[in-house]
């Protein structure tokens, strides 16, 4: 199963996996078949090739029926080759060995990962931010999703015109269902229809490139401007995820539409629960062919954290997205009848006028009759019980959330102070005020839940890539859905506050769609770099592991610095498949993917790929060691300039870098440099990666690189 990625999860999480686990069973059939990806690489280039013939072929081929009625879920044919298909295991074994065939796995389900946030990043309203409006109109967002609410305000089309002329899709988003010059295409790979009924899919793609909507907010809750990062541009809504989860097949099939409709930029909320090798990822072989036509993907690195390894999106064509906070957070006060004021937190919508207030002195609050027209106060709570007028529990909590009834989440000391006063009074009474926004500076932090590195698959590449806001964002929300995705909730709102990387990675697919209309002709990974190269430094800390460059990567997304890098560190198509040969893909499988006629006889060591972070994994912490990293750089500032080259370590880093040339001279744009980073060193922090930065400097630009070297004796 794959999941949505959103932490509407707090509350939510059982609701989510429920409600995917409980679906996981479709992909079964009752003959023992089961939903197969059979993943073929490119489309051959022969013009009597049909691949949909082809399919149906190879499918009778190892059924050894001709009738094979209910067994082709699935046939990808317009940007990659491949089908999905009803196979037994023994099926799956014979089709895996046939000529043509990359890889074949289980169609499994993935899981969805939540508007001042694009002040915080410096994207201001109106005029004080440059855009290229004639461009931004023409570009295309894809919103790979739970599907979109047409009517949103977010959505209108008012002052648009048709849509640009390179968009080749449809809108089939099922019935009731109409599109604009907003809103240009839908479709959808559930059967139900493109309508979202779960709020995550509209609030996604408004993050990326909603319309600017004034006065709105959640019950009065964080009024302001709701908007997106490139508000001119257009969305194409490619609902893969229903109520039946969301599934590999559909993943694939929304790529090979979305790259043959012209999308420009790919946003993708949905992630695994486990890492998965990149020939079995349906997002990684999406997203390669994506590249391959000059489509950016980005994708949410997973709300699996904070423990090491769980990012789960790891190919190093593929933008991968932390969360962090921003300077505004949601509070929620509870006033006790002494007039003392504790400040909580939720994203609480209600009115509470003052209650009785019980303290339940049991881990969990029970359902109890004596709690009517109570606040109960109580150390852990379940959504499933509603019968008091308001809670109040006691968690650290990093991030608020929607919740389906007054509540406040208090730290554990200001709990004290509450049980104290209950303790202290013949009749305690309290009041839960409406949740409001409060002016954070500690910000940005990443947040607990975002997925850490290290990357299980290719060690050597730094995943997640950077962060981006990712906690308590306003965004639009469809209509149809619960408020805060509870049974209970019957609330309906057009704009809600979510959580997650969900939430994060449009954010970072609204500046890449901004940076490419200053930049069109930049290739994807030009326009990762750029923004990689001049995100905000973060601080790597020593509580932990977790708190480094494998929670934020490259450090936090800075849009307007993004416009202008300096350098950009390019991947074009033959160095992934040079890194490719370098994992070890055999022949035959890297020819298929790639779609020619490679040999492998340059491998790439994956540390060595152009990446624009630099990072190794050591075998063993102690005994000295030293690596070396190739790089070259593509001038994309001033002619005529020189880089010098500075390290910068993070604190108590005892490493030793080198970098050879020191300097980079360029007489011309385009021009490129190489240039071989050497980091030794001895006996490393046993607990903590060490990490320093590189930066190239020419008196305007910072181009600023992570290097990271950990050991397997630290996982
Ligand atoms: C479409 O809308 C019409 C009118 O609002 C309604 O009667 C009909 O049931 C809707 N159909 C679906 C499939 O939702
Ligand atoms: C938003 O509110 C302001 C202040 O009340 C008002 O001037 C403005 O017209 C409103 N905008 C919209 C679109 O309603
Ligand atoms: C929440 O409470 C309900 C009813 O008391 C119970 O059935 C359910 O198991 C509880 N859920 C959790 C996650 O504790
Ligand atoms: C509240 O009272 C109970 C029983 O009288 C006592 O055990 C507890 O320590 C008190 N708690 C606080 C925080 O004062
Ligand atoms: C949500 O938006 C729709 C369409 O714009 C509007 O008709 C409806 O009144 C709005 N609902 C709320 C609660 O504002
Ligand atoms: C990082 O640490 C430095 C020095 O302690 C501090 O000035 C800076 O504000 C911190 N940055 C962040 C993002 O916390
Ligand atoms: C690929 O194989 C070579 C030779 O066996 C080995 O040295 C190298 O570590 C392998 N690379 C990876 C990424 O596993
Ligand atoms: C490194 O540590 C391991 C395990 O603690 C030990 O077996 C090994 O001998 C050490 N190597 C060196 C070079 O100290
Ligand atoms: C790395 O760069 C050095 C110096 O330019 C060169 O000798 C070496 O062949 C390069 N290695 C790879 C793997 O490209
Ligand atoms: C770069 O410098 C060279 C030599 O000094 C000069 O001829 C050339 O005009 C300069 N180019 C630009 C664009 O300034």
């Amino acid at each position: 199963m794959e999941k949505l990625q959103a932490t509407s999860f707090s509350l939510l999480s059982c609701v989510l996996l429920l409600f995917l686990s409980s679906v996981s069973a479709i992909t079964d059939d009752p003959q023992d078949k089961q939903v197969y990806v059979v993943y073929m690489g490119s489309l051959p280039s022969r013009p009597d090739y049909s691949p949909m013939s082809n399919h149906i072929s190879i499918i009778q081929e190892i059924t050894g029926e001709s009738l094979i009625e209910g067994r082709l879920v699935r046939s990808y044919k317009r940007s990659f080759n491949g089908f999905a298909a009803r196979l037994t295991e023994s099926e799956r074994e014979r089709v895996a060995e046939m000529e043509g065939v990359v890889s074949v796995f289980p169609n499994i389900n993935y899981e969805l990962q939540t508007t001042a946030s694009w002040d915080f990043m410096g994207l201001k309203e109106g005029k004080s931010t440059k855009r290229n409006l004639a461009v931004e109109s023409d570009t295309i967002v894809g919103v790979f999703d739970g599907g979109i609410s047409p009517e949103s305000e977010s959505f209108s089309d008012k002052g648009f015109g048709p849509p640009p002329k390179k968009w080749k899709g449809v809108c089939s988003g099922g019935a009731n269902f109409t599109c604009n010059n907003k809103l240009i295409g839908a479709r959808d790979y559930t059967k139900e229809g493109t309508r979202d009924s779960v709020g995550h899919g509209t609030h996604t793609a408004s993050i990326a490139a909603g319309n600017a909507v004034e006065n709105t907010s959640f019950f009065g809750v964080g009024y302001g401007t709701v908007r997106g990062g490139v508000p001119a541009a257009r969305i194409a809504a490619y609902k893969i995820c229903g109520f039946a989860g969301c599934s590999s097949a559909s993943m694939m099939a929304a790529f090979d539409d979305a790259i043959a409709d012209g999308v420009d930029i790919i946003t993708i909320s949905v992630g695994y629960y486990f890492t998965r090798d990149i020939d079995q990822d349906s997002t990684a072989i999406g997203a390669f062919h994506a590249m391959v036509n000059g489509i950016l993907t980005m994708q949410g690195g997973g709300n699996f954290g904070p423990k090491p390894t769980t990012v789960t999106s790891v190919a190093p064509w593929i933008f991968t997205v932390a969360a962090s906070t921003t300077n505004r957070e949601f509070a929620t006060k509870v006033v006790l009848g002494s007039g003392k004021t504790l400040v909580g937190r939720s994203v609480n919508g209600f009115d509470l006028k003052e209650k009785p207030l019980v303290y339940e002195n049991v881990f969990k609050c029970r359902e109890k009759s004596l709690m009517k027209d109570k606040i109960v106060a109580c150390n852990y709570g379940n959504d499933s019980e509603v019968a008091a007028s308001g809670y109040i529990f006691t968690q650290e909590k990093d991030y608020a959330s929607v919740s389906p009834y007054p509540l406040s989440y208090l730290s554990p000391h200001d709990f004290d102070s509450l049980i104290s006063y209950v303790n202290s009074t013949k009749s305690p009474q309290a009041t839960i005020l409406k949740s409001e926004a409060i002016f954070h500076q500690r910000a940005p932090k990443v947040t607990s839940f975002s997925s850490r590195g290290p990357n299980f698959i290719v060690a050597d590449i730094l995943k997640p890539d950077i962060t981006a806001p990712g906690i308590e964002i306003l965004a639009a929300y469809s209509p149809l859905a619960s408020t805060s995705n509870t049974n209970k909730d019957t609330r309906r709102v057009n704009y809600s506050v979510l959580s997650g990387t969900s939430m994060s990675c449009p954010h970072v697919a609204g500046v890449a769609a901004y940076v490419k209309t200053f930049h069109p002709e930049w290739s994807p990974s030009m326009i990762k770099s750029a923004i990689m190269t001049t995100a905000w430094p973060m601080n790597a800390t020593t509580t932990g592991f977790t708190s480094t460059e494998f929670a934020y990567g490259a450090g936090h997304v800075d849009p307007v610095s993004a416009l202008n890098p300096g350098l950009v560190y390019k991947t074009e198509k033959a160095d992934l498949i040079a890194f490719l040969c370098g994992l070890n893909y055999t022949l035959k499988t890297v020819k298929l993917i790639s779609g020619e006629a490679v040999t492998c006889t340059e491998k790439t060591l994956p540390r060595n790929l152009n990446y624009p972070s630099l990072s190794a994994k050591l075998s063993e912490s102690n005994g000295s060691f030293t690596v070396t990293f190739n790089r070259t750089v593509t001038n994309v500032g001033i002619p005529n300039s020189t880089y010098k080259s500075k390290v910068v370590l993070n604190h108590e880093s005892k490493l030793k870098v080198t970098v050879s040339p020191s300097a980079l001279s360029f007489k011309t744009v385009n021009e490129k440099q190489s240039f071989v980073v050497t980091v030794s060193g001895n006996d490393l922090d046993p607990k903590l990666p060490s990490s320093a930065h590189l930066i190239w400097y020419d008196g305007t630009h910072n181009v600023r690189s992570p290097i990271v070297i950990y050991a397997q004796d630290q996982m």
